[in-house]
C-alpha cells in the first residue's frame, strides 16, 4: 500500500519536509495549516545562517547547523530550477563586533576554539572593519569575520518551498486548524480539522510554537514548547550600506537586496501575542545606532513580530516517541528553524519514507522529555 504522508504546519519545516519526502518517492502528502503556509515564525526571521556567529561552544547541535548551512548553496539552486524563484541565499558573510571589554573576551574565545577546529573565521581590527563596511560605528574596537555565515531571505524561500509543493502535487490544506490526533489502539491514523476526519499512515507534527495545542485525546502533548516572541525593524534605504550581516551583543542588522535593513530582535515571553510594543521599536533603533549611528537617518519601514517555538531545552525535537506508532514530530527550533530546515527535512524524510534513523536521533529525539504519559494517558 502506497505511504500516505499528513504534515501539520506549512511553515519552513513542514514544507521542507514535504519536499523531501516527495523527493524520495512519496505522491501522497497533505500540509495542513492553520493560516497560510510560511505566515508565522518563519515569516517573521530574519534568514540568517549564522551558526559560527552564535556558537559558544561545540557539540551535536553545532555540528547539525553546520551541517544544515552547508546544504544552502545546493538547495537554493535547486529551488531556483524547481520553481523559478530566487530564494536570495546572500554568501558575503557575518561580521561580528565588539565594542566593549567583555565583548572583546568572548570573541577571542570564540575566535580560538574556532580556529583549533579548523573552522573559518577572521579576526579584523577596527580600521579592517571600517574599510569592510564603513558605516559601521567609529566605535567598533574590534571583529570577528565568519565567510561562511550566510543570510537567505526567509519569505522567498517559504514561497519557494510552497511553489515546490503546488507543482508536485503536495496537497495544501489552508486556514484549517488541526484540532487534535486520531487514535487507534495507540497508533495515530489522522487528524481532525474543522470538523473533518483526514487519515494518514503517517502524521508529522511541525506546528512550531503551536505544537503542543494539538490535542491527543483529550490531553495536550505533554511536551512544553512554548512561544517566544521576537520583534524586528526593517529600515528602508535606496542603496545597499552594508555588504554583511553584523551581529553586535545587543542585536543584528541584516541588509537586503531589496535595500531594507532589518534589525532584530526581541526576546520576550509574551505567549501567543504576536503584537508589536512601542518599547521593542525604540529598543530596536537604539541597538541598531549602536551598530552604525547613520541608521538614525533612515526611514523605519515595517515593525513586525513572530513566535519562535522553544522547548525546555532549546534544542529542536525530532523524531518518534517511543511507543507510538504513526507520529513524527518536528518542533522546537527556537532562533534557528531557517538555518536548521534542509537538515530537518534530511532526516526527517531519512527515517519515514527509508527507515534510515540519523546519527542525530539521540539527541533531538521527543523521548529525552521522557513523554511517557502520552502513551499511558495518564
Ligand atoms: P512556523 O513558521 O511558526 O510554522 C508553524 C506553522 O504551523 C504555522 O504556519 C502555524 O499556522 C501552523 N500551525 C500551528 N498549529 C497548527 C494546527 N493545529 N493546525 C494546522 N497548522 C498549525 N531562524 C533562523 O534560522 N535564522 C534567523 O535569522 C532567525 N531569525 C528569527 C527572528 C525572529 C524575530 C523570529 C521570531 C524567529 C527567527 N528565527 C530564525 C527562528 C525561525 O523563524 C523559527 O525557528 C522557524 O521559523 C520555525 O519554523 P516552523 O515551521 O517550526 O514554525
Ligand atoms: N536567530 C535570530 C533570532 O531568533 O532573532
Amino acid at each position: 500500500m502506497e505511504k500516505e504522508v499528513l504534515i501539520i504546519g506549512g511553515g519552513v519545516i513542514g514544507l521542507s519536509i514535504g519536499r523531501e519526502v516527495r523527493k524520495r518517492g512519496v505522491k501522497r502528502i497533505n500540509i495542513i495549516e492553520a493560516g497560510e503556509c510560511g505566515g508565522e515564525a518563519s515569516w517573521a526571521a530574519a534568514g540568517m545562517l549564522g551558526p559560527q556567529a552564535e556558537a559558544d561552544e561545540a557539540g551535536a547541535f553545532f555540528e547539525f547547523c553546520i551541517e544544515s548551512r552547508g546544504l544552502y548553496p545546493s538547495l537554493a539552486n535547486e529551488l531556483l530550477d524547481e520553481t523559478g524563484t530566487d530564494v536570495e541565499l546572500d554568501r558575503a558573510g557575518t561580521l561580528y563586533l565588539a565594542f566593549s571589554d567583555d565583548d572583546v573576551r568572548i570573541l577571542r574565545q570564540r575566535f580560538q576554539w574556532q580556529n583549533e577546529a579548523g573552522l573559518a573565521v577572521e579576526h579584523l581590527d577596527a580600521s579592517e572593519v571600517r574599510r569592510a563596511e564603513p558605516f559601521v560605528s567609529p566605535d567598533v574596537r574590534e571583529a570577528l569575520y565568519f565567510p561562511n555565515d550566510w543570510q537567505v531571505d526567509n519569505r522567498k524561500l517559504c514561497t519557494a518551498l510552497r511553489q515546490y509543493c503546488e507543482i508536485n502535487g503536495i496537497e495544501i490544506t489552508e486556514r484549517t486548524r488541526v484540532d487534535r490526533l486520531i487514535t487507534d489502539q495507540g497508533r495515530i491514523t489522522g487528524v481532525r480539522a474543522g470538523g473533518v476526519s483526514y487519515m494518514a499512515d503517517q502524521v508529522i507534527i511541525a506546528a512550531g510554537a503551536w505544537t503542543t495545542q494539538i490535542l491527543f485525546g483529550e490531553k495536550r502533548i505533554p511536551l512544553k514548547v512554548v512561544p517566544v516572541r521576537g520583534q524586528m525593524l526593517a529600515f528602508h534605504t535606496a542603496k545597499r550600506l552594508f555588504e554583511r550581516v553584523i551581529y553586535s551583543s545587543g542585536g543584528y542588522i541584516v541588509p537586503r537586496r531589496d535595500g531594507r535593513i532589518l534589525a532584530g530582535s526581541t526576546t520576550e515571553e509574551a505567549g501567543f501575542d504576536r503584537e508589536t510594543t512601542d518599547s521593542a521599536a525604540a529598543a530596536l533603533f537604539e541597538m541598531a545606532c549602536v551598530i552604525a549611528p547613520s541608521l538614525g537617518n533612515l526611514e523605519i519601514a515595517d515593525h513586525w513580530a513572530g513566535l519562535r517555538p522553544r522547548s525546555p531545552d532549546g534544542f529542536p525535537v525530532i523524531g518518534r516517541i517511543e511507543g507510538i506508532d504513526g507520529l513524527y514530530l518536528a518542533t522546537g527550533h527556537y532562533r534557528n528553524g531557517i538555518l536548521l530546515a534542509p537538515a530537518t527535512a534530511q532526516i526527517v524524510a531519512a527515517d519515514i519514507v527509508e527507515g534510515k534513523p540519523s546519527g542525530y536521533a539521540a539527541v533531538f529525539s521527543p523521548d529525552r522529555f521522557h513523554l511517557g504519559a502520552i502513551r499511558t494517558g495518564n
